[in-house]
């Protein structure tokens, strides 16, 4: 008789949140917005997100949620992904360094890049290595500092995005044990690539001498249009997702969904069916996160402690490129672990003595 191929099963979380806070008064003050926070509140459902003073890059928030994700399962990596929009770096990729600061050897470690569905394609990736056997304990981080790539005048932009990394630490096991992936599906349409985009920078249009506009090197959504797809995509995807898992939307205990807007995540529960008791998320205290959304809200959700092990969860996201992605599994058991940022270079410190300052402890209090 031939084994079953084990599937993959989370088992370690974790994530990392910038201490500095910037509430809906303070985005609309920096960017002489014509906001207001009851606005940024009605229609997001956004009230203040965390930003990443000069000295904390994406990697350092990488680092701390990979050690945070490491810690909650009690074990080490063998490969590490970084999902992100925002690498330290356009060359080489974050991912070595975090694996290298990490303590971890020459394990693989690559960059993913799909924006806001980043982590969702870096846990299918993942999955898929665990599945086949390429490797047994992958760290899936989604790590992202938008505060670098937004514009602050921009009202469309300026008003969801925050800074932040989750992490999560996979391990082989089977379909009966809490944490196990049972079906994942992903799609993408390059004809929307205008639609979430930095004009300028790449290789298409490189502007060495920085003679193009303040716009154009920025980050620019159509939030409008956006809308529209992300609240199609997400439903459509979910509701294959669940066909794929063999679930009924009324079997799913919880819900968590790209941390885009709430208005969006309410329209596709609605749609797929799932009553507002079962979604989770910390949209409010963190915001927009694009890659690092889901993971910083499953820590979240799961150091709440409002969802069982074992129950049936369904994950879906959407963002740039156009891409999405929905992963079905059973709700881990793993205990999530948070950590503060570990600069690289800090105020006369080392990373190690960051973690041992006191000063540096985040409270990642959300309700
Ligand atoms: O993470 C990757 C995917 N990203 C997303 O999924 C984000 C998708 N988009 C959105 O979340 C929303 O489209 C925004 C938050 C960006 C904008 O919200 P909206 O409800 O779509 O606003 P809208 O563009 O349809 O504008 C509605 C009204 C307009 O006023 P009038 O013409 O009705 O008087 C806008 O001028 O709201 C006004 N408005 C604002 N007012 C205050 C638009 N943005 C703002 C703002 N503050 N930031």
């Amino acid at each position: 008789m031939t084994k079953a191929r084990p599937t993959a099963v989370l088992d370690g979380l974790g994530s990392c949140l910038p201490p500095r806070v910037l509430t809906n008064e303070d985005v609309k003050r920096r960017g002489s917005l014509n906001t207001s926070d009851a606005w940024i509140r009605s229609r997001t459902g956004i009230a203040r997100r965390r930003v990443a003073e000069d000295d904390i890059s994406t990697g350092d928030l990488a680092v701390a949620a990979g050690r945070a994700a490491q810690e909650s399962a009690g074990a080490l990596a063998d490969l590490v992904l970084v999902a992100t929009t925002t690498p330290d770096r356009r060359c080489p990729a974050t991912a070595p360094e975090v694996a290298e600061r990490l303590g971890l050897g020459p394990v693989p470690a690559f960059d993913l890049s799909a924006v806001c569905s980043g982590f969702l394609y870096g846990l299918t990736v993942a999955a898929s290595l665990v599945r086949t056997g390429v490797c047994a304990r992958p760290l899936v981080i989604g790590a992202e500092t938008y505060s670098r790539i937004v514009d602050p005048l921009d009202r469309d932009s300026a008003v969801i995005f925050g800074d932040g990394a989750g992490a999560v630490l996979l391990r082989p096991g089977d379909r009966a044990e809490p944490g196990a992936l049972a079906a994942t599906d992903w799609g993408a349409d390059g004809g929307g690539a205008d639609l979430i985009a930095i004009a300028v920078g790449g290789a298409r249009r490189p502007d060495p001498e920085g003679r193009t506009s303040r716009e154009e090197r920025s980050f620019r959504m159509r939030g409008r249009q956006v809308y529209g797809q992300a609240v199609r995509r997400m439903t459509d995807s979910s509701r294959a997702v669940l066909a794929a898992a063999g679930w009924s939307p009324d079997v799913v205990g919880a819900f968590i969904g790209h941390q885009a807007n709430q208005r969006i995540l309410d329209a596709v529960a609605d749609r797929v069916g799932i009553p507002a008791s079962r979604c989770h998320g910390n949209l409010r205290d963190v915001g927009n996160t694009a890659a690092a959304s889901l993971p910083l809200a499953l820590a979240a959700t799961a150091a709440r402690r409002r969802v069982q092990p074992g129950t049936a969860t369904l994950l879906t996201a959407f963002g740039g490129g156009l891409t999405w992605a929905s992963v079905a599994l059973t709700w881990p058991a793993a205990r999530p672990c948070d950590l503060p940022p570990e600069p690289r270079t800090g105020p006369g410190t080392t990373p190690t003595e960051h973690r041992r300052n006191p000063s540096w402890t985040v409270s990642t209090t959300i309700s």
